[in-house]
């Protein structure tokens, strides 16, 4: 059975395999991952699947509560192709509903076909094409989804 949950403390090692599997160089530091928890530790979901996390999702919102960003998402590749990235977002977007929200961004590289795919499912749509968007010199697509009017 596939639970989405608010991740614990002790899932911090599991997420940081996952997103340094997935991410290489560019993975968030185990510490960092302990911040995130700290200040938005709500926001930082957990796949679980027979007692193994395989994936996780990050997002945060303004002090407004109108924008909120999806940071970052992963499932094992072992695991994929289940819709947990699509159950991890869902659950992500029905939180930012809760807190009436209106629009919610996230960034993806122009290639990641599965990334963009699931976006499009749940209804983002591309607003722009960033060519230096982490100042790394690859390009990013900006997109964006209302949540609330
Ligand atoms: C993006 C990601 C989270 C999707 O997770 P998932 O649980 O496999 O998602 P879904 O099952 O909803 O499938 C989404 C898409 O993944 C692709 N996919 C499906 N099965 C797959 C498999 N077995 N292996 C790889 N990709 C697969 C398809 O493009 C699918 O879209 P489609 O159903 O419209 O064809 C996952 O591929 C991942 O962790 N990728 C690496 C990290 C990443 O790119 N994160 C997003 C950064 S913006």
């Amino acid at each position: 059975m596939l639970t989405i949950r608010k991740a614990e403390l002790s899932d911090l090692r599991a997420v940081k395999a996952i997103d340094a599997l997935l991410f290489g160089a560019d993975s968030y530091p185990l510490f960092v991952l302990r911040q995130f928890y700290d200040i938005t530790g709500d926001y930082l979901l957990v796949a679980e699947t027979g007692g193994e996390v395989v994936g996780y999702m990050l997002s945060h919102l303004d002090h407004a509560n109108t924008k909120g960003w999806l940071l970052s998402l992963g499932v094992l590749p072992a695991h994929r192709g289940k819709r947990i990235g699509e159950k991890l977002m869902a659950a992500t977007l029905a939180q930012m509903e809760a807190k009436g929200v209106a629009v919610l961004y996230l960034t993806v590289h122009p290639n990641n076909v599965a990334g963009i795919s699931i976006y499009t499912r749940l209804g983002f749509t591309v607003q722009e094409e960033v060519a230096d968007y982490y100042l790394d010199q690859s390009p990013r697509l900006l997109m964006s989804r209302q949540v609330t009017l």
